[in-house]
């Protein structure tokens, strides 16, 4: 078992100490508007706000070898040419690591005597991405150093760029400035476009290149430029083609010499009026403001402060003290920088997805704020509000929006059944956290258009309608395109090679039905109820509680298979997830979605359906999916049965849906089999770092399951609603503090393990400290709480008007 990195908690860093990673182990920069993906190797790809339709550098997925592209920098010391990151010249280094951090990463190397450190950043209140680099001869003679640099530009719409070449290649444009320390990306902006990007370094250049072929030599590879493998910049002024950006820089360190260069890759735009100060002269004002805030390495220091401050004081918002070491950098640190990326990014651009594929999704939105919503809760409220103006008047939804427009996009549709009830479960958690009712009257569009627009509560009233007035014949919600599970596909029969499941007309005979769907509305029609009272709309709480009523009848009827949740009715009225089922016999989903929402607790549902999950679902790496996996296809089914055994949603640990086994675990009281569960997941628990291949600091979104051919790998890193529900599971259920609209509940599940716990949390202005004494051995106990020294009636702290700034909790489990 071979490790390739550690966790510096410390630092808030994960230290990779290979540069060979069994998959590129990335981090991710910015937290505004500009955004970079960052690989151990330094590969990646930078952009503005959209990386379909503003991407600033170019990536190649899918490219052999992997991860080939990204901003290099060259070394040249006498005949030996390297990186810092190894790629792309992989030469091999005496010394490596790669460091990374909260919205920074930084790589230092060693060879032959000279040190390089890489540290990259997108600093807040800029649109760019700022790298120092410091060069230090650790050696006894003096060195003569010629550095390169190298970014590659992307079109801007990378989707065009990387197919329409007939036109691409005529296009690009560059500019330069001081001599070739300052290089303007400027293809298009003579017609529609009205920004450019910059590349510059702030100090005086021994030559430039901006075009990719002169610097590279046309059949070299990134890692034999001939411009470094001559040490003889082109100085060329690239005319359509590929452009590029790399200063050649030539020092002489003397022993112990250092010297460091602040390098910018930056977004800039001028008003349109003003696009140009001279024929064919792009206005470089918004270039030179951006180059002005990092001429020095002391602006640059300040800012990457500022940065890890900022950082530091969000992850404040919530942090655990306990004596599992694991647990504690799993919450203080990990699960919540993860939920953060998903909320900047949704499922758009990661190693896994291409950034021109899916926007941001509206389900998906609406979950991962439960991971964000007490990180950043203004920007919270603004999610919602720009999620629920793309819901359609009729309730449903479209699947994806684009985060430029913000428009909803019809790729792939609409009529994700469960999509509407996502919305009410991230405005209650938004309405929790904060207690702003207010928002449910702003008026919000629907379909993006002013002229349908209504308030916000509006559009829960028509999400919960959606579902009660889309029923099939045994009263269950009709599940349409999909449900959660995007590739249950019961109405979309695909029969041609190529079509789009989720998109081939449908089959809609108005029969397949979701159980995962009903669990969801038992939830969202409980909350909706209790916020519906506190509005003072008795009779509209009444229609919500009665429907819930109803609909937890019709579960526990015609949803109950005798020892688990069944999944689904199929569009010909046979069942989907029962022991009946030849394969496909039981799905996860509606286990952990029908207990979150309390249907069968009271009667020994819950507890042999999690029984029955531990049993056929539960394996070392956590729990699949569904048992047995698919192994033929059925066109009724859809997507799923596309997959292989024990891949994606057929039968891997598709890791988003693990929290709510733990959720549900807890709720029946059983701290160590909900911890038991987490675990098996968690990324800080992983033992073993190759088996796994990806990032084993965040969540992937799945785990090859124990019927694949390598059970325990993982894929699809980092954008996944797995973030956001695991920091529920493990903030909510197991630690047990959970915003109420009244106050704070305090109501943990613990595992026997852990005996004293210690969380402060920041909910609505107060600080909660608040001191946990575990003696329930494994099972939930009993819970009393004393609050400033006063012992509390039952388990929620209330919110009182006169803002108290610090509240002191101590609690008791026997
Ligand atoms: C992009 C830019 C915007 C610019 C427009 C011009 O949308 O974000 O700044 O005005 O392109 O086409
Ligand atoms: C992907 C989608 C998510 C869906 C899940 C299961 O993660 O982004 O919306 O619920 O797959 O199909």
């Amino acid at each position: 078992m071979k490790n390739y990195g550690y966790f510096d908690d410390q630092n808030r860093e994960f230290v990779v100490t290979c540069p060979q990673t069994p998959y590129p182990w990335i981090n991710y920069l910015g937290s505004e508007a500009f955004f970079s993906l960052i690989s151990n190797t330094s590969g990646g790809y930078s952009f503005y706000k959209d990386a379909r339709l503003l991407r600033l550098t170019r990536y190649r997925y899918n490219n052999v070898p992997t991860d080939a592209g990204g901003k290099y920098f060259y070394l040249r010391d006498g005949d030996t040419v390297w990186n810092p990151g190894w790629q792309p010249c992989q030469t091999e280094l005496d010394s490596y690591a790669c460091h990374h951090g909260t919205g920074y990463t930084t790589i230092s190397s060693v060879k032959n005597g000279l040190k390089a450190e890489q540290c990259v950043m997108v600093p807040r209140g800029y649109r760019a991405e700022v790298t120092k680099l410091t060069l230090t001869n650790e050696s006894e003679a003096e060195k003569k150093i010629s550095l390169y640099s190298f970014v590659e530009f992307c079109l801007w719409n990378a989707l065009d760029d990387s197919i329409n070449f007939q036109r691409n290649y005529a296009l690009g444009e560059v500019e330069l400035e001081n001599g070739g320390s300052v290089i303007y990306h400027k293809s298009e902006y003579r017609e529609r476009r009205d920004h450019y990007a910059v590349f510059a370094v702030n100090a005086p250049v021994d030559g430039y290149d901006t075009d990719r072929e002169a610097f590279m030599g046309l059949y070299n590879g990134f890692g034999k430029p001939q411009a470094v493998t001559e040490d003889k910049p082109r100085n060329s002024v690239v005319h359509g083609w590929a452009p590029i950006g790399s200063h050649n820089i030539r020092r002489t360190l003397q022993p112990g010499e250092s010297v460091s260069f602040v390098f910018v890759l930056g977004y800039c735009e001028s008003p349109r009026d003003q696009k140009f100060v001279a024929p064919g002269v792009i206005n470089k004002q918004d270039a030179h403001t951006l180059l002005a805030a990092f001429q020095s390495v002391l602006q640059f220091d300040e800012k990457l402060l500022e940065l890890k401050e900022y950082w530091e004081k969000l992850l404040n918002h919530f942090t655990i003290q306990s004596e599992d070491a694991k647990l504690n950098r799993q919450i203080n640190l990990w699960n919540q920088y993860q939920c953060m990326v998903t909320f900047n990014m949704s499922r758009s651009a990661s190693y896994f997805e291409s950034g021109i594929g899916r926007g941001m999704g509206f389900r998906d939105c609406s979950q991962d704020l439960l991971g964000f919503v007490h990180l950043i809760p203004e920007r919270a409220r603004e999610r919602i509000l720009d999620v629920a103006a793309t819901q359609l008047p009729d309730g449903s939804a479209y699947h994806q929006y684009q985060p430029l427009t913000k428009r909803g996009n019809s790729d792939a549709g609409n009529g994700f059944n469960d999509d509407p009830l996502w919305l009410i479960y991230a405005v209650e958690a938004y309405l929790k956290e904060t207690g702003d009712f207010a928002v449910l009257d702003v008026m919000v569009d629907f379909n993006n258009d002013p002229s349908l627009a209504a308030p916000l509560k509006e559009h829960l009233r028509r999400s919960l309608r959606y579902t009660t007035s889309h029923l099939g014949p045994h009263g269950l919600p009709l599940i349409g395109r999909a449900d959660w599970n995007d590739c249950l596909n019961l109405n979309c029969y695909s029969e041609e090679p190529g079509e789009s499941f989720q998109t081939v007309s449908s089959h809609d005979t108005g029969i397949a039905e979701s159980v995962f769907i009903a669990g969801m509305f038992v939830g969202a029609a409980d909350s909706y109820a209790q916020l519906f009272t506190l509005m003072g709309d008795d009779a509209e709480a009444a229609y919500a509680s009665a429907e819930k009523d109803k609909m937890v009848k019709t579960v526990e009827t015609y949803g109950w298979d005798g020892e688990w949740f069944l999944r689904a009715y199929d569009a010909n009225g046979d069942k989907v997830g029962s022991g009946e089922c030849d394969e496909g016999k039981i799905f996860i989903e509606p286990q952990g979605m029908c207990i979150m929402a309390d249907i069968g607790i009271d009667n020994g549902m819950a507890q042999k359906a999690l029984d029955s999950t531990r049993e056929h679902l539960l394996f070392e790496y956590g729990v699949v999916l569904n048992w047995p996996a698919y192994r033929s296809y059925h066109l009724n089914l859809g997507e799923i049965s596309s997959y292989p055994p024990g891949y994606k949603e057929n039968g891997s640990v598709f890791c988003h849906n693990n929290p709510w086994i733990v959720i549900a675990e807890t709720k029946l009281g059983h701290g160590d089999l909900a911890f038991d569960v987490y675990r098996r997941t968690a990324p800080a628990f992983i033992e073993d770092q190759e088996l796994h291949r990806t990032e084993p600091y965040v969540y992937s979104q799945t785990v090859n399951g124990k019927e694949s051919f390598t059970p325990g790998e993982a894929r699809n890193s980092w954008l996944t609603g797995t973030a956001a529900y695991n920091f529920v599971a493990a903030s909510q259920a197991i630690l047990g503090i959970r915003p109420q609209y009244e106050g704070l509940m305090i109501d943990p599940c613990l595992p026997a393990h852990l005996k004293t716990v210690t969380v402060r949390r920041e909910f609505r202005g107060t600080e909660f400290t608040i001191e946990i004494h575990n003696n329930a051995g494994g099972e939930k106990g009993s819970v009393s709480l004393v609050v400033d020294g006063e012992p509390l009636e039952g388990q929620v702290i209330p919110v009182t008007e006169a803002t108290k700034k610090t509240c002191s909790v101590q609690v008791t489990i026997a």
